[in-house]
């Protein structure tokens, strides 16, 4: 299988599948426990029917959109993910080349394997994506560091105070630094490419963590970052602090339910993405495109609300615009492509997506995202 035989999601799973290690494939690709939730995300789609319009005169549709300050040229964007020079040794460079190349966002996760200030070379919006740590010195220090560097939103992940339980990479011991297990090392040898593309390009890293913490290294794995690094205290009163420190866009990853969204509201954030990290931490736990239009109603007015988890195709954003998010995350969107081809994967990926969009706003009879309404939308 080749990229340019790549449509669609499935496809780009089955060639990063191909090309990648079985414990990083599935690193990837699994949720926790029985990844319900990671199977709902997408399914919750399907109980979801779009009504066109017809006769709307669509010669020219625009889908731009604008969210927490940012005018994005299209409303998905690329979502903070974690070690992404594993999947491609180009990691965050392609998806923040591929992302200005579309005129849209991306994240850089804490676990990010390039610096955010390198990344910064590209001329369009950067997320921050933060973890809290025990350290406040620490955190204080990651915080000026990316204010210094002129990031435009601050994103802090809220629903991972401690790390899922990925039962995948139990059983093939993936871990950072790599514990394999004899299965997980056989899994390796028979991807030589991905092996020598490897070793013989710059060395592992964790650049927004380096000088503080010793991931990359050795001594630390990442399962003991989640579990000892992070800070499961974190409350209210140490977001608001932030968000005052932060003074500008500043957002939470992973508000799910009505009374968290009111509170983001009270303290002063500027968006809240309902996510559920992928259906990687809590399994059993609502889909966010379910929950949508109980916190668009809420609070839909006071902050801009986006969506990510389970978003694979051009009518799963329309259908989320409808309801009334702001703009979509994708993750494993753009990471299979990622790792099955670099920045031409993420770039056919994007531009596929942009297509489906523009075709599905002409047949929906919508000129532009503000045309997209309940209206356009039935459950089952
Ligand atoms: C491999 C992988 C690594 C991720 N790393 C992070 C991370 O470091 N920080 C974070 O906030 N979210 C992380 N996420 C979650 C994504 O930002 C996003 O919420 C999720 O992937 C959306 O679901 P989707 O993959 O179904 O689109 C990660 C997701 C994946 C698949």
């Amino acid at each position: 299988m080749r990229l340019q035989s790549c449509y669609n999601f499935q496809d780009f799973r089955r060639l990063a599948k191909q090309r990648l290690p079985g414990p990083i494939f599935n690193y990837i690709d699994g949720g926790a426990d029985d990844e319900t939730t990671l199977r709902r995300n997408t399914a919750a789609f399907e109980d979801c029917d779009l009504v066109p319009n017809v006769l709307a005169g669509v010669g020219q549709v625009d889908m731009s959109v604008t969210v927490m300050g940012q005018k994005l040229t299209m409303p998905v964007y690329c979502s903070p993910t974690a070690l992404q020079r594993l999947f491609h040794h180009s990691g965050e460079r392609a998806v923040a080349a591929a992302a200005e190349k579309f005129g849209t966002m991306f994240g850089v996760s804490s676990l990010g394997t390039v610096s955010l200030e390198e990344v910064r070379q590209h001329r369009t919006p950067q997320v921050y994506q933060f973890y809290f740590h025990r350290d406040r010195g620490l955190n204080r220090a990651m915080m000026e560091r990316a204010k210094a560097s002129g990031v435009e939103v601050m994103m802090l992940t809220v629903d991972s105070v401690t790390g899922g339980n990925r039962e995948r990479d139990l059983r093939t011991g993936f871990s950072i630094p790599f514990r394999l297990t004899v299965g997980g090392m056989m899994q390796f040898a028979i991807k030589p490419r991905w092996a020598i593309d490897y070793l013989t390009h710059e060395k592992f890293s964790l650049p927004q963590l380096d000088g503080h913490i010793d991931l990359g290294g050795g001594a630390l794995s990442i399962s003991r970052y989640f579990t000892e690094i992070l800070d499961p205290s974190l409350d209210w009163k140490d977001v608001e602090d932030m968000v005052r420190f932060w003074n500008g866009q500043f957002c939470l990853k992973g508000i799910m339910s009505v009374a968290d969204a009111r509170k983001a509201v009270e303290i002063g954030c500027t968006g809240i993405v309902l996510s559920n990290h992928g259906g990687r931490q809590l399994d059993g736990s609502r889909s966010p495109f379910d929950q949508l239009s109980e916190i668009v109603d809420a609070v839909g007015d006071k902050i801009d609300v986006i969506i990510d988890s389970g978003v694979q195709r051009g009518t799963h954003v329309l259908k989320a615009l409808s309801v009334g998010a702001k703009a979509v995350g994708v993750g494993r969107y753009y990471l299979f492509p990622l790792a099955a081809a670099g920045q031409a994967g993420v770039e056919r990926a994007l531009g596929l997506m942009r297509t489906e969009i523009e075709r599905g706003m002409r047949l929906m009879g919508c000129r532009s995202v503000a045309e997209l309404s309940r209206e356009n939308v039935r459950f089952r």
